[in-house]
């Protein structure tokens, strides 16, 4: 099957390169110039475990090209993906639906023959319509669908995500797209994965209301961790507690600094949006959003506490800058706001990230940025962990007791034993316990 994707940002990337790895002839195409060349060499412009190798293999066979040239990628194809950026506004924060509706004319003017033309972007119900509507009125008498069939990829394990996903949710009414898009997830279908048939707008509102979902059960948790540290619960406990029961499930339930990423924000303030604009307030969401902007500042206070109220020519070293490990993106990472809180109440900060230090530079000035752990932790007060990188799980903490000045440990993930972290002479803080 041939299928052309349009945009090779993160989403058009790992989803033409699995597609390719499916056994499907895939051709991608960008106006990005240097990105396509250096994807025909197998270079990736972003971070994510596992995807250069399979690109290259995908390469080798022969079942993967780029092109600037988007007539290649739209010619002959059965269906065509729609994977190009929405990035939010400037001031208003809804998504700028411009080079969706751009690649939606461009793939009208190049279509040969039946082909179901899909939206994988994550956009605002009714964008569907709407592309269905320029297509048209572009290419009146051309034989096509406009399908919906949202991403739920988690960055650091896309791979595994598209491979190996709980459902594929497809947005269309016609049978005749159905049978094209089951023929894409073909592979999956023989694997017995759920292939979830809906009308489009519910596709549209499937993706927003998972993120949604996923944000509002942090959130949960997170409101309840504050709980128990009042009373003197222990969280993880709590969400074991809960998680078991069958109609909570236990992911999605870690306590933390509050969710980031370039997702759960964006979408949730989408939906509340929409929830507005169509007079159904989506006032639970509305609740997350702001909870959840809230604790990223109050973590900073948190650590503050932990040093008796006062950082003022204190040395704080940081643990992890990215929103989440396995990944070097920053986008929305709650270290965006509590480094700077830190700075402006007087501390002196120090950090390192296994990925992220070079995205984090362009965003958090002031920082000494470190090669690793125990150069953070030299001659620190205290050391906060704020991303659970597994390399921080398997720290020597009698080293990093060591080389600290002080001896407090703020961990925000939640991620060693609060026990064991006495027993070493550490003055330890977590989550909720
Ligand atoms: C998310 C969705 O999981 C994915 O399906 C969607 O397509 C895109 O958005 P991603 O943003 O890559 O993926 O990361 P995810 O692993 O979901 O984590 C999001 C945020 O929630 C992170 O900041 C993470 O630290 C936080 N989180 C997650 C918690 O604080 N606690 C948890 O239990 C889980």
């Amino acid at each position: 099957m041939h299928i052309g994707m349009v945009g090779t940002g993160y989403v058009g990337l790992v989803s033409g390169v699995c597609f390719a790895e499916f056994g499907h002839t895939v051709i991608c195409v960008d106006k990005d110039e240097g990105k396509i060349n250096s994807l025909k060499n197998g270079d990736i412009p972003i971070y994510e475990p596992g995807l250069e190798e399979l690109l290259k293999r995908q390469i080798d066979a022969g079942r993967i090209k780029f092109t600037t040239d988007i007539s290649e990628a739209v010619k002959g194809a059965q269906a065509v993906f729609i994977a190009v950026g929405t990035p939010s506004r400037r001031y208003c924060r809804d998504a700028d639906l411009s080079y969706v509706y751009g690649a939606a004319r461009e793939i009208a003017e190049n279509l040969e023959g039946y082909t179901v033309v899909v939206n994988k972007s994550t956009v605002p119900v009714g964008t569907g319509r709407e592309v269905e509507r320029i297509m048209r009125e572009e290419a009146p008498d051309a034989d096509f669908n406009v399908a919906s069939n949202p991403e739920f990829l988690r960055e650091g394990a896309a791979i595994d995500d598209f491979m190996r996903p709980d459902r594929v949710v497809v947005g269309t009414c016609t049978s005749r797209a159905q049978d094209v898009m089951s023929e894409v997830y073909r592979p999956l279908y023989l694997n017995k994965t759920p292939i979830v048939f809906t009308k489009r707008e519910t596709a549209e509102i499937i993706k927003y209301a998972a993120n949604a979902f996923l944000a509002t059960k942090i959130t949960f948790i997170n409101e309840i961790a504050d709980l128990c540290e009042k009373v003197g619960a222990d969280v993880q406990q709590v969400a074991r507690g809960i998680g078991i029961d069958g109609r909570i499930g236990s992911k999605f339930l870690n306590a933390g600094p509050g969710y980031g990423g370039s997702c759960f924000p964006k979408d949730t303030l989408a939906l509340t949006r929409a929830g507005q604009k169509y007079g159904a307030p989506q006032r639970i969401v509305e609740a997350v959003i702001s909870a959840n902007e809230d604790r990223k500042a109050r973590m900073a206070d948190k650590i503050i506490a932990a040093c008796g109220g006062d950082v003022r020519g204190k040395k704080i070293g940081i643990l992890g800058v990215a929103f989440k490990p396995n990944t070097d993106d920053m986008r929305d990472a709650p270290a965006l706001t509590i480094i700077p809180i830190l700075q402006q109440a007087g501390a002196e900060v120090l950090a390192y990230d296994p990925a992220a230090m070079n995205s984090a530079k362009e965003l958090i000035s002031d920082v000494s940025w470190q090669d690793n752990a125990y150069d953070v932790a030299n001659g620190s007060d205290v050391v906060a962990i704020m991303t659970e990188w597994n390399e921080f799980r398997a720290l020597d903490l009698k080293r990093i007791r060591s080389e600290m000045s002080g001896n407090i440990i703020v961990d925000l993930r939640n991620i060693y034993n609060a026990d064991e972290m006495l027993d070493m002479g550490f003055h330890y803080i977590s989550i909720g316990r």
